[in-house]
């Protein structure tokens, strides 16, 4: 079987584009170590994730990873404030003030810092999108793995979130993979693969 060669450096910014059910999210879901392919292997700088145990991975994850869900997967019996600090509660960071600080410029920035102490059931669908990206930024992953992080905001909120998801990849030398059906959006990318559907024979 002909597996293709997929390649995110450092600090680059790429868009997956394809029609609905293609495996968009399943590729992220397979980069993220949730899933597991049954055929190649995965690295993220050395680390072969698709070797790695459940619970190695999940570690990997969390202190690697920044995700940002198509369905945002925010715990709704938490804060958003508490949503955006998870990933660093979960983890082995020892300075949680400036984690702390640094979250809360994101909400700032993201426009959601009036609902820091709200339950995400009162935020509308554009402001829980927000929330769930500035819970995967504030952790400062290596890699920024992103499913439709815009679809459900407004032009101005779009251009807005997009600019700060790629200005912290330059500045924190972090890839960002994002998936996107949006293509006015993705000329601001270094790169953008375009995903075909495949059918059960393997045919296009
Ligand atoms: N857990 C699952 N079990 C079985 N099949 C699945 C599962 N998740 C997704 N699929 C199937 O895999 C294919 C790819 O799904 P995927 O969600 O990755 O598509 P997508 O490109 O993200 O689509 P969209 O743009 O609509 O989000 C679809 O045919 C889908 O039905
Ligand atoms: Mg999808």
């Amino acid at each position: 079987m002909f597996i293709p060669k997929f390649e995110c450096a450092e600090g680059q910014t790429i868009a997956l584009v394809g029609p609905s059910g293609c495996g968009k999210s399943t590729f992220l879901n397979l980069i993220a170590g949730i899933l597991n392919p049954s055929a190649g292997s995965i690295y993220i700088d050395t680390t072969e994730i698709t070797s790695l145990s459940r619970a190695a991975s999940a570690a990997f994850r969390l202190s690697e990873i920044g995700l940002i869900f198509q369905e945002f997967e925010l715990v709704e019996h938490l804060s958003v404030g508490d949503n955006v600090l998870l990933p660093s509660y979960l983890g082995s960071q020892k300075d949680q003030a400036v984690i702390e600080k640094r979250a809360k410029d994101l909400a700032r920035d993201f426009g959601i810092l009036n609902y820091w102490d709200a339950l995400p059931e009162s935020l509308s669908h554009g402001e829980r999108q927000r929330a769930a990206i500035c819970r995967a930024l504030s952790a400062r992953p290596r890699l920024l793995l992103a499913d439709e992080p815009t679809g459900n905001l407004d032009p101005v909120n779009k251009e807005k979130t997009l600019e700060l998801m790629l200005s912290s990849a330059k500045e924190h030398k972090q890839g960002l993979l994002v998936v996107t059906h949006d293509l006015e959006l993705v000329h601001a990318f270094d790169a953008v693969i375009q995903f075909e559907e495949i059918n059960q024979h393997g045919q296009k």
